[in-house]
């Protein structure tokens, strides 16, 4: 692990945010679970995060969850194309 990450920022990065996303959309699973809805956003001012947070140089803000309750009259989720339009299993 140590020869595949040490000196490699870009894989460091790669990694964190891969790593970030399954734990992301693992926490909006159980936020559906207790009947809460949740938006995940990456426009943000990841400099301004580091800062509010006081995150170190080792932590990379990846994304920002809001969570809540989904209003009643919400508009529904936007279509979306279909999975075999968009991934190809080998
Ligand atoms: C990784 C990720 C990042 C996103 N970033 C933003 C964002 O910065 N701003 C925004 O308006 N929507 C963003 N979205 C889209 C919203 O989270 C949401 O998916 C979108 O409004 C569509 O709503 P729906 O999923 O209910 O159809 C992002 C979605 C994903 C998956």
């Amino acid at each position: 692990m140590r020869q595949t990450y040490e000196h490699h920022p870009g894989r460091q990065r790669d990694e964190a945010f891969r790593t970030a996303t399954f734990a992301g959309a693992t926490l909006m699973f159980a936020e559906q679970a207790f009947g809460l809805a949740s938006c995940p956003t990456g426009g943000f001012d990841p400099d301004g995060v580091v800062r509010e947070f006081a995150l170190g140089p080792q932590e990379i803000p990846v994304m920002l969850l809001a969570v809540g309750h989904g209003a009643a009259d919400n508009w529904p989720p936007k279509p979306r194309r279909p999975v075999t339009e968009v991934l190809d299993l080998a």
